[in-house]
């Protein structure tokens, strides 16, 4: 009969234990690791606006969208190939390429573009063959091969597209200048 009493005493006091431990497990403060705060916001960069001019900055390319904004990129402009020459702004502009170019490959090894646009070549491809410029070292002596500063083609020539000036600009041909529209 004592050792029944002692029994359940014990299971008592353990029980008791058990439940205070889950207590202190559940509440207590003590070191236990607090579920992490979510780490302070970076600062939002679509608040140029509030950047003042800053923010307003405009960039061409960036087609007047504030810095702090994501532009949406405008669809790739569609290359011409219709073989038309255009109007050179200036009479040392290096003339727009009035064909394709895709796979043209010009590396140390082979240039496309001579293939069509040597002297030699010309002929055979009714290529307009590359002007003598483009055999003159900076010294201006005339090389046998097309001169390595004018090797890389589309350094200076660019394909013809059907992109929109992304500004505006006041250019005024030498022609223009020379013979202004008359006023009155
Ligand atoms: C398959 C031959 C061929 C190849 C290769 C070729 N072209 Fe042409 N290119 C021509 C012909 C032909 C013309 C004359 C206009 C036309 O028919 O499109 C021309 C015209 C041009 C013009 C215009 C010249 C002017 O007076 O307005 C430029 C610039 C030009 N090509 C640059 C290049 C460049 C740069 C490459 C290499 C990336 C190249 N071409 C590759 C055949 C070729
Ligand atoms: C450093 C810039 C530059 C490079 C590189 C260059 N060109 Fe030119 N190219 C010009 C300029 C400027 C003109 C117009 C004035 C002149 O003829 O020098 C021109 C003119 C031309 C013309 C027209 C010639 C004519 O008589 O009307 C052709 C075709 C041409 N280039 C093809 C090429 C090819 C092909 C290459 C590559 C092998 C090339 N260019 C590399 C600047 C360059």
């Amino acid at each position: 009969m004592r050792n029944k009493t002692l029994l359940i005493a014990t299971a008592m006091a353990l029980a008791l234990a058990a439940m205070a431990f889950s207590a202190g497990w559940l509440f207590g403060s003590g070191e236990k690791p607090r579920p992490s705060a979510p780490p302070p916001a970076l600062p939002v960069a679509a608040a140029a606006d509030d950047l003042g001019p800053a923010g307003m900055q405009l960039d061409a390319i960036r087609r007047g969208v504030p810095i702090g904004r994501e532009a949406v990129p405008p669809p790739l402009a569609r290359v011409e190939n219709a073989d038309l020459k255009r109007v050179r702004a200036y009479p040392m502009q290096p003339p727009t390429i009035p064909h394709t170019i895709d796979g043209y490959q010009v590396d140390k090894n082979s240039n496309r573009c001579m293939l069509c646009h040597a002297r030699v070549n010309a002929a055979t491809f009714q290529a307009p063959p590359v002007s003598v410029t483009h055999y003159m070292d900076r010294d201006d002596q005339f090389l046998a091969a097309v001169s390595p500063r004018r090797y890389f083609c589309n350094q200076c020539h660019v394909v013809q597209t059907d992109a929109k000036p992304l500004v505006g600009n006041a250019f005024e041909d030498v022609d223009s200048l020379l013979h202004p529209p008359a006023k009155d």
